[in-house]
C-alpha cells in the first residue's frame, strides 16, 4: 500500500534551510526560516530560558503526565501575556499546543467542530502552511486583499472591500501583529474597524500572535488582539512562544477560545482538550513549562524582557540601516517602507527571478515571494543584502 504514496511538494520555507545548508560558500547569507540570530549568526538560548532550565532539573521530580490541556498554570500565564485583562479569566479556555502552528491547526478543528461549514478567510498573501494546513484538512478557503505590492503598504479599503463577503459562521484569521510574511501592519485604529466588521458579519475572529515582542513592544504588540477581544463576543487566539522566548523546538504554542459568556466556556474547554486527545493526546510540556516559570518569576521575567526588548531594539536599527544603505544606493526612497514594516520579516517586492538572482550571484537566501528575516541579518550583511538588492532590481 505505501507504493501508493506520492512525493509531497516541499514547504518553500524550510527548503530553503535545505539550500542554505548544501551551499559550499563561506559568504552565504541566510534570510529565510524565521529564526533570530545573533550577530554572529547564532540563535542563542535566552538567559531567563536557560535560568529556567536549570531551576526545572533541580526541582522537576516526575515526567508524568500534566492535562490534556497542558499544565493550566501556562493557559493562565499565556492569558495574562496575551490578553493582560481585557476579558474575564472565566471567559477564556486554553490548551498547550505543539508551537504556533499546533494551536492554528486546533483552531481550525475547533471552528470546523462549531461549523462544519465554515469558511476561512485568510489575507493575501499570508503564512504558507495557514493554506496548506487548510488544504491538508479540506476547510474552503477565501483570500482577503491585504498587500498593495507597488507600495509594499496595506491596502486597507481593498481588504475592508473584500471582507464585505465574510458570512455569519465564517472564520476571519488575523495577524496580531509583525505581519508574515509581508511586515506591513494594521493600524490599531484599522484593526478596531475590521472588528466592527467581523462582529456585525457575526463571523469568528482567529488572532494568530506569533511575533509578540518583535514589533513595537511587547504590550504595544498585544493591543490589537486586545481590542478585538474587546469588541467581539468571541474569538480565537493562537499564540507562539517559539519565537519570543526562542524556543523554537520545544513546540510551546497556546490556543485560546473566548466564549461570549462564562457558562460557555466549560464547553469550550472540554472541546479543546478533546482535540488534543485526538490529535497527540497530552501537548509537550518542556517549553510550555519554562514560560511559565518565566512568567510567574519577576526576577526572570524581568531578564526576559530586558533581552527581548535587546533583540527587538536591534531588528529595528537593522532596518533603519538597511532602508538607509539602499536609500544610498539606489538613489531613491523605494525601500524606505522596509524601516515602517515591523517584526522578523519584509517583503521587499523582488520577483522570484531576482530573489534567485540573488541567491546565485550573492548567496543571500530569502523566500521566493521577496520575504526576508530581517532578525537573519547583522551590521556585516546588511551592505551585502543592499548591493545584491541594488544592483539585482533596481
Ligand atoms: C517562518 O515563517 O519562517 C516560521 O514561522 C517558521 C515556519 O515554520 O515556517
Amino acid at each position: 500500500m505505501l507504493e501508493n504514496l506520492k512525493p509531497q511538494a516541499a514547504d518553500k520555507i524550510l527548503e530553503l534551510m535545505q539550500f542554505y545548508r548544501e551551499d559550499p560558500r563561506d559568504n552565504k547569507v541566510d534570510l529565510g526560516v524565521g529564526v533570530y540570530k545573533d550577530a554572529t549568526g547564532h540563535t542563542p538560548i535566552m538567559r531567563a530560558v536557560k535560568a529556567a532550565e536549570k531551576q526545572l532539573w533541580e526541582q522537576e521530580t516526575t515526567k508524568s503526565y500534566t492535562a490534556l490541556s497542558g499544565d493550566p498554570a501556562f493557559g493562565a500565564a499565556m492569558r495574562d501575556l496575551v490578553l493582560a485583562d481585557t476579558v474575564p479569566a472565566d471567559r477564556v479556555a486554553a490548551i498547550a499546543t505543539p508551537g504556533g502552528t499546533g494551536a492554528i491547526r486546533q483552531a481550525f478543528e475547533l471552528a470546523r467542530l462549531a461549523n462544519p461549514d465554515t469558511t476561512v478567510w485568510t489575507s493575501n498573501p499570508t503564512w504558507p502552511n495557514h493554506l496548506s494546513i487548510l488544504k491538508f484538512m479540506g476547510l474552503p478557503n477565501r483570500e482577503y486583499a491585504y498587500f498593495d505590492e507597488a507600495s509594499c503598504t496595506v491596502d486597507f479599503d481593498a481588504m475592508m472591500a473584500s471582507l464585505a463577503d465574510v458570512k455569519a459562521g465564517d472564520v476571519v484569521l488575523l495577524h496580531g501583529c509583525c505581519h508574515n510574511p509581508t511586515g506591513a501592519n494594521l493600524t490599531l485604529d484599522q484593526y478596531g474597524k475590521v472588528a466592527d466588521l467581523i462582529a456585525e458579519k457575526g463571523a469568528l475572529a482567529l488572532v494568530d500572535i506569533a511575533y509578540q515582542g518583535f514589533g513595537d513592544g511587547l504590550e504595544e504588540d498585544a493591543a490589537p488582539t486586545r481590542l478585538l477581544a474587546s469588541k467581539l463576543p468571541e474569538m480565537m487566539i493562537a499564540a507562539s512562544c517559539s519565537k519570543n522566548f526562542g524556543v523554537y523546538r520545544e513546540r510551546a504554542g497556546c490556543l485560546m477560545a473566548i466564549s461570549e459568556r462564562a457558562e460557555q466556556t466549560a464547553n469550550a474547554q472540554g472541546s479543546l482538550n478533546f482535540l488534543n486527545r485526538q490529535n497527540y493526546s497530552f501537548p509537550p510540556d518542556h517549553g510550555a513549562r519554562l514560560v511559565t516559570m518565566i512568567l510567574t518569576d519577576p526576577a526572570l521575567k524581568a531578564d526576559w524582557m530586558a533581552e527581548l526588548e535587546e533583540v527587538r531594539q536591534g531588528m529595528l536599527t537593522l532596518r533603519q540601516n538597511l532602508a538607509d544603505e539602499l536609500r544610498q544606493r539606489t538613489n531613491s526612497d523605494r525601500f524606505d517602507f522596509i524601516a515602517q514594516h515591523r517584526g522578523m520579516f519584509s517583503r521587499i517586492g523582488a520577483t522570484p527571478e531576482e530573489v534567485l538572482k540573488i541567491r546565485e550571484d550573492f548567496g543571500i537566501y530569502m523566500v521566493g515571494d521577496s520575504r526576508m528575516n530581517i532578525a537573519g541579518l547583522n551590521d556585516r550583511t546588511v551592505p551585502l543584502l543592499a548591493e545584491a538588492i541594488a544592483k539585482t532590481c533596481a
